[in-house]
């Protein structure tokens, strides 16, 4: 059975103790989740410690990191390597958000060389894509996001590519409250999955989940969530909030 996850993004936000007491709270709800469910909180770096610290009692709750450097190690002060993130014992990572594409200029060769930096510190990527509002406008939204893929994924063996993470966000639908309908998120992802198919067959397409992203909150989770091909979803705004992540939590099919 194909994994169903509810990532929390907390992107630049809360300070150490709102984070603590914003795990507590959602840790405190106790949560039943299946074998095939899990949780992820992708907090800033200076909470993966306390992150990891607090999830490690529990079953199918992970820290994970917003973003690694695209370079093994050296002199590149003020960024954060897989391989120090591995030493932490955290075993997920984003990479390629919109906001890192957007403002840090990160492109698909980028990309591609620290999705190899995480398999090669045992990190699973949450590799994110999708659309400008632009791009969806000249409907070619299809060819842009499989160019993602392709570029950045592609050159991956199949031992490895069965185990990634893949985020669908449409820019136009992050931190504006415009969320994709359901019909326009299941479109998409049976697309992406038709796309890791053509190169690496149907048996591994499927098995690889697709979160959707932007703008999902308490009262839309269930219904994208219950689309064939959305296996849950990478969160931001909404996840900052207790009552609401567990909502979202617990819309996990
Ligand atoms: P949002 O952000 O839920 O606030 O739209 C999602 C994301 O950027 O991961």
């Amino acid at each position: 059975m194909r994994k169903q996850i509810a990532a929390a993004n907390w992107k630049m936000n809360l300070t150490y103790q709102q984070g603590e007491k914003l795990l507590d709270d959602i840790l405190g709800a106790k949560i039943e989740l299946a074998p095939h469910q899990f949780t992820l909180f992708a907090v800033p770096y200076p909470y993966l410690l306390m992150t990891r610290s607090e999830v490690q009692e529990e079953q199918h709750y992970y820290a994970a990191s917003q973003n690694c450097y695209h370079k093994k190690s050296g002199a590149y002060t003020g960024e954060v390597s897989a391989e120090m993130i591995h030493s932490l014992g955290i075993n997920y990572c984003i990479v390629g958000h919109s906001e890192r594409r957007e403002y840090f200029s990160e492109n698909n060769a980028v990309l591609a060389e620290k999705v190899d930096l995480c398999f090669e510190h045992f990190i699973t990527p949450v590799f994110c894509c999708g659309e400008s509002l632009e791009i969806r406008e000249t409907g070619t939204q299809n060819h842009y996001v499989a160019a993602q893929l392709k570029d950045s994924l592609f050159h991956l063996p199949e031992e490895k590519i069965k185990d990634i993470i893949i985020a669908y966000e449409p820019v136009w639908a992050i931190g504006t409250g415009k969320t994709a309908t359901t019909e326009q998120a299941q479109e998409m992802h049976r697309f992406l999955r038709s796309v890791v198919a053509s190169k690496y067959g149907e048996t591994i397409a499927d098995q690889v989940p697709i979160l959707y992203g932007g703008s999902v909150k308490a009262n839309n989770a269930k219904e994208l969530f219950s689309c064939p091909d959305v296996d849950g979803g990478l969160v931001g705004g909404a996840s900052l909030v207790s009552a609401d992540f567990i909502e979202i939590i617990k819309a996990l099919k």
